[in-house]
């Protein structure tokens, strides 16, 4: 049996330890083992909280001295604890998972050591798999993508006429923001994220001052107007471009026309476009951010449906059955 101890249980603390019982089964079948948390740490025990069947404690203590448990799973979103964790369980042979982008861009070294990080970036899209693994024969070329669905989903809110401080608190109410939601709107946790794809796509350590960072503080309803006027849409976009001259990083608000795939990326959802030498460009879609209630089962994508159905007298006026 695996016993977890699991930091923080805010929107997606809560939501891991709902997928873990709904699917205690499933993810016994598939991992041969039985998952169970055994302990949760939390910084403010009075805080109101839906019943759980594990014993919680606000000292981290508590679950370093557990010798039962052998997966830690840090989702407390800060920075120096998420090391402190990370190091402790690679010390003893306990398994790690975490989702602290800021922890992993700071210490980059971490990202390569056995340790789980995939909602890192993206949220529920596998897109560190995809790096690691499933491009691992491409020199990878380039990647660009929308990484923070707060902002998406402000950006556009205001192309809904909303202003930007109603959007931004209707984003943090529904979970999507951090803690600090400056980290967001500034577009330094795009940077984070970008950072992670880059170390693995290029290797080595980028230090976070070699991106330039600009955020959608100062983006105005009127801009977005403007984008649309020109048959586009602002996105706050991080990119990394491997080219003769060397690595160029960015993260900042730009015009995508609208027939872009990353265009398509509504909401709180995240998109990637990667490029690798051999396999060309790749795409990657999904929830990016807030946990599993927050995330629509009907997809964004799906307000632009196409009619589904057979086409029938192919050649002639299509005839199609719809259902
Ligand atoms: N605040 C982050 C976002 C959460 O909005 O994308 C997911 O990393």
């Amino acid at each position: 049996m695996v016993q977890i101890g699991i930091v923080g249980l805010g929107c997606v603390g809560l939501s891991v330890v709902e997928i873990l019982n709904k699917h205690a089964a499933l993810l016994e079948q598939r991992c041969g083992h039985a998952l169970v948390v055994k302990r949760g740490v939390v910084r403010d025990l009075a805080k109101k909280r839906p019943p759980v069947d594990f014993a919680l404690s606000a000292s981290v203590d508590d679950l370093l001295n557990d010798p039962d448990i052998n997966l830690i799973v840090e989702l407390s979103g800060q920075v120096d604890l998420a090391y402190q964790l990370a190091r402790h369980a690679l010390k003893q042979g306990k398994g790690f998972v975490t989702a602290n982008k800021a922890m992993l861009a700071k210490h980059q070294e971490l990202i390569h050591q056995p340790i789980g990080f995939e909602a890192s970036v993206g949220g529920g899209i596998p897109l560190i798999k995809a790096l690691k693994e499933g491009l691992s024969a491409n020199a990878i070329l380039s990647i660009e993508g929308v990484l923070n669905g707060t902002c998406n989903f402000i950006l556009e809110q205001m192309d809904l006429g909303q202003s930007f401080e109603v959007a931004l608190q209707r984003a943090q109410e529904l979970g999507y923001a951090e803690a600090s939601a400056h980290l967001d709107t500034s577009g330094q946790d795009s940077a984070h994220k970008l950072l992670i794809l880059a170390s693995l796509a290029f290797g080595g350590k980028i230090a976070l001052s070699s991106v330039e960072v600009r955020g959608i503080e100062g983006i105005a309803n009127a801009d977005l107007a403007h984008a649309k006027r020109l048959g586009c849409c602002v996105k706050l976009l991080a990119q990394a471009h491997q080219e003769k001259g060397g690595l160029t990083l960015s993260v900042g608000p730009v015009l995508l026309p609208q027939s872009h795939l990353l265009a398509q990326v509504k909401g709180v959802m995240n998109g990637a476009v990667v490029v690798g030498d051999s396999v060309g460009e790749t795409f990657y879609y999904g929830a990016g951010g807030g946990g599993e209630k927050l995330n629509p089962l009907v997809p964004w994508s799906s307000r632009a449906k196409p009619h589904l159905g057979r086409l029938t007298n192919f050649g002639q006026s299509p005839d199609i059955v719809l259902g």
